[in-house]
């Protein structure tokens, strides 16, 4: 699997990004640049990465945008060209072309790489929906955004887009690890299955089985696979995700983990095992009903409040 993929457009994307949502998201609202967060993202860029993950949501636009600059001042990066940078809008949705000007004044750029919509669940109705697929188009003929796409779409809302798409979106950024891969029931993994628009999904969480689903029934067959390459069960984590063809972030705040995931292109597990772990994590869900995704949790906490 090469370290970039080619998406439904011809942009090519690096198969894993560095995440600047979860660890380091700033919940204040504040506008002041956070120091830690930009020397964090500087210490990734140094180790490697060179695909961003961020969002208006995470608030930490301003310190992607500190961090790229300053690594290329500082010889880090050798220029933009060579960085791929993520963002994504959560509010606004109906006036996309002021959202992506907001974003690219913080992160201080003339372009996204990838523009997404970063949740569904704001619509009220599928002309919503529509009407924002048709602001990200806009955004894209206006070359501020290199490729388009969503994040957290179910197939339902994924028909939707494409029933009055002109372009299709080229990524899903969704959750995905082997306790939500099962979900085909419902369709979760439409635009992996349904391959005709060929969107590209891009797995967040992937680590959920050894960081948030723990004891589980994954433990052993996670160990054994691990122990047979002589890596950790992190790096198994991510390279079953990288071995369906899904680009994966991750995200650490210590120096040795950015460094150890990066190994992820140093070996390959078999079609054999792939089967094994998302085999092994169906079996422990048995008939159980599928478990919610984190922002479908959240998004029904919201309503809740
Ligand atoms: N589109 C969306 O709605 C959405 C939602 C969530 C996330 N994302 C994106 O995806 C990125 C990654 O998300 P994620 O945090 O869910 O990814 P993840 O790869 O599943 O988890 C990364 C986290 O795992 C921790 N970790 C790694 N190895 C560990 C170990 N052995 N023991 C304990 N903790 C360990 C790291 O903590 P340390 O810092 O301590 O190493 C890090 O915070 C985010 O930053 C964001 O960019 C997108």
């Amino acid at each position: 699997m090469s370290h970039k993929l080619s998406l439904n457009d011809g942009v090519l994307m690096p198969t894993l990004a560095f995440g600047v949502g979860t660890a380091f998201l700033k919940r204040s609202g504040s506008d002041a640049l956070h120091r830690p967060t930009v020397d964090a993202v500087k210490e990734a860029l140094r180790v490697g990465y060179r695909h961003l993950d961020t969002a208006e949501m995470y608030n930490t636009e301003l310190e992607v945008g500190a961090a790229i600059h300053e690594s290329i001042a500082e010889g880090i990066v050798q220029g933009r060209d060579e960085l791929f940078i993520t963002t994504k809008v959560s509010s606004d949705f109906l006036n996309i072309s002021k959202s992506i000007d907001v974003s690219l004044q913080k992160l201080k750029l003339d372009y996204v790489d990838a523009y997404l919509i970063h949740t569904p669940y704001w619509a009220e109705s599928d002309d919503d929906l529509q009407k924002a697929w048709k602001g990200m188009e806009e955004v894209k003929a206006s070359g501020k955004a290199r490729t388009i796409g969503v994040s957290n779409f179910q197939s339902t809302h994924l028909r939707t887009v494409l029933a009055t798409a002109q372009t299709p979106p080229s990524v899903n950024q969704l959750e995905f690890h082997p306790y939500l891969s099962v979900r085909d029931g419902n369709d979760y993994l439409f635009s992996l299955r349904d391959n005709m628009r060929d969107i590209t999904i891009s797995a967040y969480g992937a680590l959920a089985p050894i960081t948030r689903n723990i004891p589980g029934p994954l433990d052993e067959t996670l160990k054994e696979v691990a122990n047979r390459y002589g890596v950790g069960t992190d790096l198994v984590c991510l390279r079953w995700c990288i071995e369906q063809g899904v680009a994966t972030i991750t995200t650490s705040r210590h120096e040795d983990r950015m460094k150890g995931y990066l190994r992820v292109f140093d070996f390959q597990i078999t079609p054999d095992e792939v089967m094994q772990i998302g085999a092994s994590a169906q079996a422990c869900l048995g008939d159980k009903e599928q478990p919610l995704t984190r922002i479908e949790k959240y998004h029904m906490a919201q309503k809740h409040t």
